[in-house]
């Protein structure tokens, strides 16, 4: 249970009330009293150990065996001012695959880095199609290609694999990188089977933690890339050449500073990863149980003869799901209905369907701690809502 949450396109409750936005997710109870750490020196050697676990960990999940870990200060943009910043020099090719609203901002950071940019756009709810990506990549040299695994405004969720078999095979030289701030944790990701270069994500969505860290993964063939570059590092805070000796010495259990990390959430991330890592729940259970929370609640959707974002089911999240209103009713049918009944959604974020439709989250403990009966909260108070709304306007 929380307190009081502000939501793009809902009121704010006054009450307790259980969060279903798609990040930031409520966190356990482990998690929140790490959180609530002393303020210990980030020199000190408990903390280096912590912080070297957690470099660890973050490889486990996105299955890497030695990718290099940047744990920052910071939300999701630092991973893309980080790739826009060290593997993109200014004037190089970067193609963005859009799903929806986060690849446009993604876009607007490496054009803000000197990037020239394509974006090859799906339809609203599609995956860009690999005809066109293959197009793309032979008819322009690109430094990198970048996805979005889950497209936290349209709830798509792209094939990563796909893409990354395609990119190793009509482009071997360019990197792939993934946004995956919205799938890390709740959709398998196989970073060294899969071919991609870059993981970004960050603390608050599957990955169970409060906000504010930021999240990278990058492969030992992007660090070359970044070690080879012609031109200086366009950004100061986000140098690898600044936080990879961090990173280094962390992972040797010992500590070294560039900037202060942030050393509550190490700790509040560390009780999440050893939740996550080592819990009772194994890594691969934990998605099977995203895939069974989605099934539950788009099942439900689609009983209550409502549309989901995403043209199919199996471009889909598993974490989230995004739902257009029926026919004569809006976000104000909708939303103070489900916060009466302590469900806290979020509204659209898309700009060309915003007013159309709305988000409910389903990730982290809300799906693997069954017992805490959040999914079904959620899908009752839909069923609910639906037939109050309607009977309110026949
Ligand atoms: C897919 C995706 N990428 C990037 C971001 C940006 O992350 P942040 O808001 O933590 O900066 C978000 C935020 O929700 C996101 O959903």
């Amino acid at each position: 249970m929380i307190l009081g949450w502000s939501v793009a396109g809902s009121t704010q409750p006054s009450t307790d009330a259980s969060s279903s936005i798609p990040g930031p997710i409520e966190v356990s109870d482990e998690v929140l009293y790490a959180n609530a750490h002393p303020s210990v020196s980030h020199m000190s050697p408990d903390f280096a150990s912590v912080f070297g676990d957690c470099i660890r960990m973050t490889r486990q999940i996105v299955h890497s065996k030695d990718g290099q870990p940047f744990l920052i200060a910071g939300s999701g943009t630092l991973g893309w001012d980080q790739v826009s910043a060290n593997l993109v020099e200014p004037g190089e090719n970067a193609l963005v695959l859009h799903c929806g609203y986060f690849a446009d901002s993604f876009a607007d950071c490496l054009q803000t880095y000197g990037a020239r940019v394509d974006q090859i756009k799906a339809e609203i709810g599609g995956t860009v199609k690999e005809s066109a990506i293959e197009s793309a990549l032979k008819s322009n040299k690109y430094k990198i290609v970048t996805v979005t695994h889950v497209d936290t405004s349209t709830g798509v969720l792209s094939n990563i694999q796909a893409v990354g078999d395609l990119v190793r095979k009509v482009s071997p030289d360019t990197l792939v990188v993934v946004d995956g701030v919205c799938s890390v944790a709740s959709e398998e990701i196989r970073m060294d089977d899969w071919g991609i270069d870059v993981v970004i994500t960050a603390s608050q969505k599957g990955l169970g933690t409060p906000p504010g860290l930021s999240i990278l993964v990058a492969s030992q063939r992007a660090i070359k890339v970044f070690e080879n570059r012609a031109t200086p590092i366009t950004s100061y805070y986000a140098s690898w050449k600044k936080w990879l000796p961090i990173m280094g010495a962390y992972e040797k259990n010992s500590a070294a500073y560039f900037a202060t990390p942030p050393v509550n959430l190490i700790y509040a991330y560390h009780a999440s990863l050893r939740q996550i890592t080592q819990g009772r729940v194994s890594l691969e259970d934990r998605f099977k149980a995203h895939k069974e929370a989605s099934r539950r609640v788009k099942k439900t959707v689609e009983d209550l003869g409502l549309k989901c974002v995403p043209l199919s089911e199996d471009i889909a999240a598993n974490g989230m799901t995004a739902i257009y209103f029926p026919d004569g009713l809006g976000a104000s049918d909708i939303i103070p209905r489900l916060l009466k009944r302590d469900i806290v959604i979020a509204g659209g974020l898309h700009a060309s369907i915003k007013d159309k439709y709305f988000r409910i989250g389903h990730m982290g403990i809300t799906v693997v701690d069954s017992e805490r009966g959040d999914i079904d909260r959620v899908i009752n108070a839909l069923k609910e809502t639906l037939a109050e709304a309607r009977a309110s306007r026949t």
